[in-house]
């Protein structure tokens, strides 16, 4: 069954029409093009698919996109500005926490997400903030130091 949605990707309106069993991430990787959203898993384990969706990161592998109606979803695409990467994104390079990158959108966007609530982190809330998200090439040292440095600025 086919259903008409409409949303912001990045501030930009997007209208379309998707089958009611189709994920957000599909939608948004398949058909608008927006591919720094991955797909790791499938089934809301390891955090490489996640969006934020009215501010909450979200893992879009298991949020269906009729659910994403009249909602505002904001991928990796639109972190930077005006060509200029965000804090968050310097403090990752900063920090040499990138390895392959396959899950770096991710923590990008949930480090974001946390810096936007206003609250101050520890370690130990940093760690347990990015339980969800898993990095295959284990380079969890360096992603926490590059969360800290970039929540503490
Ligand atoms: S691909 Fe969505 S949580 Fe792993
Ligand atoms: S940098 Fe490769 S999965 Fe995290």
């Amino acid at each position: 069954m086919l259903k008409e949605i409409a949303f912001t990707v990045n501030d930009k309106a997007v209208s379309l029409e998707v089958d009611v069993g189709e994920s957000l991430l599909e939608v948004l990787r398949n058909r608008l093009g927006y591919t720094g959203a991955k797909k790791g898993c499938g089934v809301g384990e390891c955090g490489a698919c996640t969006v934020l969706i009215d501010g909450t990161p979200t893992d879009s592998c298991i949020y269906l996109a009729v659910w994403a109606d009249g909602k505002r979803i904001v991928t990796i695409e639109g972190i930077a500005k005006d060509g200029e990467l965000s804090k968050v994104q310097k403090a990752f390079v900063e920090e040499g926490a990138i390895q392959c990158g396959f899950c770096t959108p991710g923590f990008v966007l949930t480090t974001t997400a946390m810096i936007d609530s206003g609250k101050k982190y520890t370690r130990e809330e940093i760690k347990s903030e990015l339980a969800g998200h898993l990095c295959r090439c284990t380079g969890y040292q360096n992603i926490v130091k590059a969360v800290e440095k970039a929540v503490a600025e």
